[in-house]
C-alpha cells in the first residue's frame, strides 16, 4: 500500500501531478492537501479527475484535505505549495515568502511522517531542500529537490527534437542550480552512445542557442500560460516511479552536499544521485570541464548565499 500526500494540491502544478499520479501502477492512495480557502476547489478537481479516470477503469482514492493530519504515514510528500513564480521573477524572488510555507510543512511532515521522503517542488528549490531538510530533521537522503531533473528533461527534449531522434536516444544532464546558474553537462551529452561533440549532425546544433532556451524555459511557458505544468508534474511522477519501484536510476536532483561533489558542501544544489526505496542512495560524483566547474561553482555561491540570508531572516520569525 503506496500512501503519497501533495501540499499544495489547489496548484497548477499540485493538481496535475495528483492527476499524473492517480494512472501510476503502485500508487494506491494521494491525499491532495490544501489551505481551506481552496478545500471546495480540490473537491471539484478531485470531482473531475474521478470522472476521466472510470473512463481508463483506474480506481484509486483522491482524498481532499485541509487537515494536515490527514497525511499520516505517507510514503512520499510532495511539497509544491507556495506562491509560483510570475513572468520575469527569478525562482529566488520567491525565497522570503516560501520559506516560511516550506518550513512549517516540513515540520508537520516529520510530525505526521517522519518515514516519508520528501519531494521539494515550490521554488526556489534549491533553497527550500536545505529549509526543508533542516526544518525537518530527516536524513538527507529522505530530501529530494525537483531542481535539475526538469532541467535535464527540458535540455533532453531541445536535443531530440533538433536531431529529431527518441529522446531514449539522448542521455543528459543539466547540475547546479535549478535557475539562472544550471549548468548544462553538454561535454558528457551523448546521442546513441555517441558524444554529442563527435555526432555527426553536432555542427547543426546552436550550443549558445540551446543554452539560452533552457535557462528561459520555465519564463517562456509561463508568460505563454502563466504556469508551467505537465513537465513538472511529469518529473515528479518519475521520481515517485524510481522511488516505489525501487529502480535504482541516477537522475539529477537537488540535494544537501557534504563535499561529494568538487568539495561543495553545505548547500543544496542539482547533482547526479542514484535514487530507490529508501530515497538518494548515494552522490555520483560529476567529470565537468573547466568552463563547467566553474559555472557549478557560480551556482553553489549563488544558492548558498540566497540560503545563508533565508536562514537569517527565519531566526527572526
Ligand atoms: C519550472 O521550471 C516549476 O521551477 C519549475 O517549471
Amino acid at each position: 500500500m503506496v500512501k503519497i500526500s501533495i501540499l499544495g494540491a489547489s496548484g497548477t502544478i499540485g493538481k496535475t501531478v495528483g492527476f499524473s499520479l492517480a494512472e501510476e501502477p503502485g500508487v494506491d492512495e494521494i491525499v491532495m492537501y490544501s489551505r481551506e480557502k481552496s478545500y471546495d476547489k480540490v473537491i471539484g478537481e478531485i470531482r473531475d479527475m474521478y470522472d476521466a479516470l472510470t473512463a481508463r477503469n483506474v480506481d484509486i482514492k483522491l482524498i481532499p484535505s485541509c487537515d494536515i493530519a490527514d497525511i499520516v504515514n505517507s510514503d512520499i510528500v510532495i511539497i509544491s505549495a507556495g506562491i509560483p513564480r510570475q513572468e520575469n521573477m527569478s525562482r529566488l524572488d520567491l525565497a522570503i515568502p516560501n520559506a516560511k510555507i516550506v518550513k512549517d510543512y516540513s515540520k508537520s511532515i516529520a510530525k505526521y511522517a517522519p518515514n516519508s521522503i520528501m519531494i521539494v517542488v515550490t521554488n526556489p528549490v534549491d533553497v527550500m531542500t536545505t529549509i526543508a531538510l533542516e526544518s525537518s530533521g530527516f536524513d538527507k537522503s529522505k530530501v529530494i529537490g525537483l531542481g535539475n531533473h526538469l532541467d535535464s528533461l527540458r535540455l533532453k527534449t531541445q536535443i531530440s527534437k533538433h536531431f529529431d531522434i527518441n529522446p531514449s536516444e539522448i542521455h543528459t544532464r543539466v547540475i547546479g542550480e535549478h535557475g539562472n546558474h544550471m549548468v548544462p553537462l553538454l561535454s558528457s551529452t551523448s546521442i546513441g552512445g555517441l558524444l554529442l561533440e563527435n555526432f555527426s549532425a553536432a555542427s547543426q546544433f546552436n550550443v549558445n542557442d540551446a543554452i539560452f532556451k533552457l535557462k528561459n524555459a520555465g519564463n517562456n511557458i509561463i508568460s505563454k500560460k502563466g504556469s508551467t505544468e505537465y513537465g513538472p508534474a511529469f518529473a515528479i511522477v518519475s521520481l515517485v516511479s524510481t522511488i516505489i519501484n525501487d529502480e535504482k536510476k541516477i537522475l539529477t536532483i537537488s540535494t544537501y552536499l557534504n563535499g561529494e561533489v568538487e568539495g561543495v558542501y553545505d548547500v543544496s544544489l542539482g547533482v547526479p544521485t542514484l535514487l530507490g526505496k529508501e530515497g538518494i542512495k548515494s552522490i555520483i560524483p560529476v567529470h565537468m570541464n573547466d568552463n563547467e566547474r566553474m559555472e557549478f561553482f557560480d551556482a553553489a555561491r549563488t544558492v548558498k548565499k540566497c540560503t545563508n540570508y533565508i536562514k537569517k531572516c527565519s531566526k527572526r520569525d
